[in-house]
């Protein structure tokens, strides 16, 4: 196993995750409106989730030898209700096409716990975009295994 190599990734995605909690957190602070509300309890609930994945991956860092990040990504805040859910989607559809590199990875370096975890997380953002897909309207583009 080079948990160098699986280090990296984790870390990787810990600065996204800790990205998305920053970025949902503002976003259920600054939507408003009557059309808003089902937005607002939802996005609260999905950023504590987001949350909870930047811990996991930070006791796994630490469990393989590394130094969980504390470095965030660029976040997007502002414009209009359909605007924070379409960037919101984007994360989540960021987050997906990172985990599943991830599990790759896991696999090549023969880490099935690692593994484990990431495919768990995975299933949490895949129906995260769901979420988003259904407020914006949109058709389904995961697959029915999301639903
Ligand atoms: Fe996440
Ligand atoms: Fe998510």
């Amino acid at each position: 196993v080079n948990n160098q190599r699986i280090i990296d990734f984790l870390n990787e995605a810990r600065t996204f995750e800790l990205g998305a909690t920053l970025q949902y957190m503002g976003h259920h602070y600054m939507a408003q409106g009557i059309d808003a509300m089902p937005f607002i309890d939802e996005i609260k609930d999905i950023a504590i989730v987001e949350m909870r994945h930047a811990e996991a991956l930070a006791e796994r860092i630490n469990y393989l030898g590394g130094v969980p990040t504390k470095n965030t990504t660029e976040i997007m805040q502002g414009g209009d209700l359909m605007k924070m859910i379409r960037d919101d989607l984007g994360l989540e559809e960021g987050a997906i096409e990172r985990y599943r590199r991830g599990i790759k990875i896991c696999e090549e370096e023969g880490d099935s716990t690692t593994r484990l975890m990431l495919e768990e997380i995975l299933a949490q953002e895949e129906d995260h975009a769901n979420t988003f897909q259904t407020m914006l309207g949109e058709q389904k583009m995961m697959g029915e295994a999301a639903a």
